[in-house]
């Protein structure tokens, strides 16, 4: 990385099974595997006290115990620790922030990096009406976000936090039909293609599904972030959302979106698995986030600006499609309409 990471402070054990407010908080979808997992490790590492939100508790609590053994200095702190969330049950995401809500108290960094990938996940509308990889990457992550508002409101204007919204994207969204429009939930839950479960139909519906979070990202940073309520304190540092692009990177997922015939070939072309990860880590704690004033943006590895996902950049026809993208969640997308 090109830009040195400020230090954090240094880690104290919790003094009860919830989080004390002083220490800043992280809460990583996803993070007990792949790319999430880096970040995780890196993050407790840095200083933070690490949530990982994810719909298996024993996976992460296997996950922690692998960290520790690899980092005894955080053994016994209880500086990770699991949430539960599913991304396709839109309850379990109102239950995941009212816990943290709840229980911690604070929010410095949301990193939406779960996703379901694009190679073999079938094409499937779930129970409440909406496809699971167009629900798991786009539609839970946003309610999550949406919902989390408050609380990261609360960590910048009365604990003076850094507060980062990180939304991990990927050059797949390319993939996308070129100006395509969500307006009705049938827009969102578009096949594309006869064969939407097989490879290439995969892969045009998560290039979408990493679209439309770039589209969050640039609604967060023009409309809903500065429509926020404004702050008690004197001099609070406004809350920036960021798409992180980590590039292709080594993990269990990323073999899979290929036949296992090809797997050897493509590993030739994927970077091992920190190349990736640090792409988060520089996200949630690099000082240029804010100097070079890079909210709004999609950003890579060394903190490349890739593409200007918000304000400025594309103008306001990608700012527009962003608001219909909003306004057709809150018209009765998140009810499955
Ligand atoms: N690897 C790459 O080359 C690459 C390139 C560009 C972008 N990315 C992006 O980087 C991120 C991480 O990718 P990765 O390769 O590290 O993949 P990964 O290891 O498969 O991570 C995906 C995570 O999402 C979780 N997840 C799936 N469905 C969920 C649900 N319903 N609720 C909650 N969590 C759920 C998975 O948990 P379970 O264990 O429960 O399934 C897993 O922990 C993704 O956003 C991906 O799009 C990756």
């Amino acid at each position: 990385m090109t830009t040195p990471l400020p230090t954090q402070p240094t880690l104290s054990p919790p003094s009860s099974s919830s989080f004390p407010s002083s220490r800043p908080v992280v809460l990583i979808t996803g993070g007990h595997s792949g790319i999430g997992l880096y970040a995780s490790t890196h993050l407790a590492l840095r200083g933070f006290y690490v949530l990982i939100a994810s719909r298996s508790a024993q996976k992460v609590n296997e996950a922690i115990e692998g960290i520790e053994q690899d980092h005894p200095e955080l053994k016994g702190k209880g500086v990770l620790k699991h949430v539960q969330l599913d991304l396709t049950d839109l309850k379990s995401v109102r239950g995941c922030v009212a816990e943290v809500e709840g229980g911690v108290g604070r929010l410095d960094v949301l990193i939406n990096n779960a996703c379901l990938h694009g190679g073999g996940t079938p094409y499937l509308i779930l129970p409440n009406g909406i496809e699971q990889m167009v629900c798991t990457n786009f539609v839970g992550p946003a309610l999550l976000t949406s919902l989390f508002l408050p609380l990261l409101s609360k960590t910048t204007a009365e604990m003076g936090g850094d507060v980062r919204i990180l939304n991990v994207t990927s050059d797949q969204h390319t993939a996308a039909p070129k100006n395509i429009h969500f307006t009705s939930l049938e827009d969102f839950n578009r096949p594309y293609s006869k064969n939407p479960s097989g490879m290439a139909g995969c892969r045009v519906r998560y290039g979408t599904t990493k679209l439309l979070l770039n589209f969050l990202t640039t609604h967060l940073t023009s409309s809903l972030l500065p429509a926020l309520p404004p702050s008690s304190s004197s001099q609070p540092k406004p809350i920036l959302a960021l798409s992180l692009d980590p590039g292709w990177t080594l993990t269990p997922s990323s073999l899979a979106t290929v036949p296992s015939f090809l797997s050897p070939v493509l590993k030739l072309f994927l970077s091992p698995l920190e190349k990736g990860g640090e792409v988060l880590v520089w996200g949630a704690t690099s000082d240029a986030v804010r100097s070079k004033a890079l909210g709004g943006k999609m950003i890579g590895r060394e903190g490349k600006v890739l593409k200007e996902t918000g304000t400025g950049g594309i103008g306001e026809g990608e700012r527009e499609r962003a608001r219909e993208v909003w306004r057709s969640l809150e018209e009765g997308v998140w009810e499955g309409r």
